[in-house]
């Protein structure tokens, strides 16, 4: 009897072993920064952009839809950038038609979109009531893309709880989440899933618990430190998981869609790679921040670096038990493998060393991973403070996702670069070298074999960049948020991102040169239009300010007083030759 049982243990440590060097080979000595690469991505490939609901919709208290907790953060004084809010940021909701002829002009394969919780269930109880006009407006949209043959990819939760269920319950913080969220998502999988095949659940999660519930940035503005964040990813992850399933068991054999999440992950380079310590701390930040979601998803259960880590800091405060929530043998196997792509939101790199946090009284996620991020001052950081553009740390956290989480189908549903320039710019050469250097990055990973499916520029408009305001733009679209329209023109990248998408690729140097050169160049006359239609607008608003019916008069006199009679001249000034010429004749 005794063979067998150690032939048992012989075989579990080599699966062990094998498990661990499957999980665990990615090359964290080896940075490979080889020059631009030209060539085309695999045939089919997805491409698109996006945006969300409260940072694009507008409308926020339109067709009884209910209140969000974005909007009674951004109507709170103090919470964002000059006390913007969302309440009518691009009017999309009125602009479905202007909006798919604009993604229409970029060619693209499926633009990235979510659904507002509040405008389908405004308390967010389904049995309260369920809104039939927020129905409508989606109904519309999707319908309007697919007559377009634009692919809907529909995200859940991108951030606004409905106000009632934070007020009620506390939000993330409280586990009956889990119920409401499924009900939710039932009822989108109910009315859109004959027509929507690709399905993400929540958006970015790591933001809402930190920036949510740790340090307050972000609506509900709550700050629970060292504690608030691991609750609000726990009962996330676990709706995450729940809905699924829902999709899974009741409706993915009618509807044959996919179902997945998208998560945000910056990537970070240990500042020295041949230091093992530095190494470590790298590899905390990544597994802190995407891992955090990924490996309960995949694996079944939180990192073992986090349980570690704040098992040891938690006991270190005299607390009982860790601040990390735990899973149950249950939990961890219904949890496992709830995703059928991932989706990936990227925009920038740290780099990062290790440095101990002395855990105190005072505890927070930030010092429980004992680390220090750092940025080399030569990066070019051309808009928001974080954004730094770094174009290999995209192909190195692709190859790291591939590595750990057994090569999952890839969807990057967020890449791009904002500017902070309130003046109006629509020549963003510097937004043309982003885009081009990070998607040739992305290009390269796929030759690694990591599997990557499509591509999501963010974002197809400026619009509201939640605590920034609007002074952060994101768009390929430039949006004049001045004039009560909000009419979009087009920045040079549109032009440039048109070209990628036409040639699948970058075909050579000569070629991919002169689009970038063409797409400045023509961008220069948008760029007179706009601002030529700005003063305008802005000489007509302080002549408003002085007097209103002079602004009217003066308004007939440039609009129609002038063309008229100038248009009236020439005609008679033709006549008057022809008559000439004929008595000449
Ligand atoms: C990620 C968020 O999901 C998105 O809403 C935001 O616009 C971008 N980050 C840029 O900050």
């Amino acid at each position: 009897t005794m063979l067998p049982s150690s032939a048992v243990g012989v075989c579990h440590v080599l699966v062990l072993v094998l498990c661990l060097s499957a999980a665990e080979d990615f090359d964290w000595a080896k940075n490979d920064r080889g020059s631009f690469y030209y060539g085309t991505f695999p045939a089919g490939f997805s491409w698109g952009a996006g945006g969300s609901a409260y940072q694009t919709e507008g409308a926020w208290d339109t067709d009884g839809k209910g209140l969000s907790i974005w909007d009674v953060f951004s109507h709170k004084k103090g919470k964002v950038q000059q006390n913007d809010t969302g309440d009518s940021s691009c009017e999309g909701y009125y602009k479905v038609k202007d909006d798919v002829s604009l993604m229409k002009e970029l060619k693209l394969n499926h633009y990235r979109f979510s659904i507002s919780w509040p405008r389908l269930i405004p308390t967010g109880i389904k049995s309260d009531h369920v809104n039939e006009k927020g129905i409508q407006y989606y109904d519309h949209l999707i319908d309007h893309l697919l007559e377009n043959k634009i692919t809907p990819i529909v995200t859940l939760y991108h951030w606004d709880l409905p106000q009632v269920l934070q007020e009620k319950y506390g939000g993330w913080q409280n586990i009956s989440m889990v119920n409401h969220f499924n009900e939710f998502a039932n009822l989108c999988f109910e009315r859109f899933g004959n027509r929507v095949k690709y399905w993400i659940t929540f958006n970015n999660p790591w933001s809402v618990a930190v920036e949510g519930y740790e340090t307050g940035e972000h609506a509900p503005g709550l700050k629970l430190r060292g504690t608030g964040a691991y609750k609000a990813a726990h009962h996330m992850i676990k709706a995450h998981a729940k809905v699924w399933h829902t999709y899974d068991t009741q409706w993915r054999a009618k509807q044959k869609g996919l179902i997945g999440i998208s998560l945000s992950g910056d990537w970070g380079e240990p500042v020295d790679i041949s230091n093992q310590k530095d190494i470590e701390a790298a590899e905390r930040y990544v597994q802190f921040y995407l891992g955090w979601f990924a490996t309960p998803i995949f694996h079944g259960d939180y990192p073992q670096v986090m349980k570690d880590f704040i098992g040891r800091k938690s006991a270190q405060q005299g607390l009982g038990t860790s601040r990390l929530p735990a899973f149950s043998p249950q939990e961890k196997s219904y949890m496992k493998g709830t995703c059928d792509f991932l989706g990936i939101g990227h925009f920038t790199t740290r780099y990062i060393t290790q440095k101990n946090n002395p855990s105190g009284r005072s505890s927070s996620y930030f010092t429980d991973r004992d680390l220090a991020e750092l940025v080399d001052p030569r990066w070019p950081d051309p808009g928001s403070e974080w954004l730094y553009s770094v174009p290999w740390g995209f192909r190195r956290l692709l190859n790291f996702v591939k590595t750990q989480y057994g090569n999952p189908m890839i969807y990057v549903t967020e890449n791009g670069v904002s500017e902070k320039m309130l003046c109006t710019e629509l020549c963003d050469d510097w937004r043309i070298h982003y885009y081009k250097d990070y998607i040739n990055e992305m290009l390269k990973a796929i030759r690694d074999g990591v599997n990557v499916k499509g591509y999501t520029a963010w974002s197809l408009l400026d619009k509201f960049e939640w605590d920034e305001g609007y002074s952060e733009r994101f768009g390929l679209y430039y949006v004049d948020f001045r004039n009560k329209n909000k009419p979009r023109y087009p920045k040079a990248s549109v032009q440039f991102y048109k070209r990628i998408i036409s040639s699948n690729g970058f075909p050579n140097q000569r070629e991919v040169e002169n689009w970038r050169r063409k797409a400045v160049e023509t961008c220069s006359s948008s760029n007179q239009l706009l601002a030529a239609e700005e003063q305008r607008s802005s000489a007509a608003n302080i002549l408003r300010l002085i007097h209103d019916p002079l602004t009217s008069h003066m308004e007939m006199v440039t609009e129609i007083v002038v063309p008229t009679v100038c248009t009236l001249s020439i005609l008679l000034s033709a006549i008057f030759l022809m008559f000439l010429l004929r008595r000449r004749n």
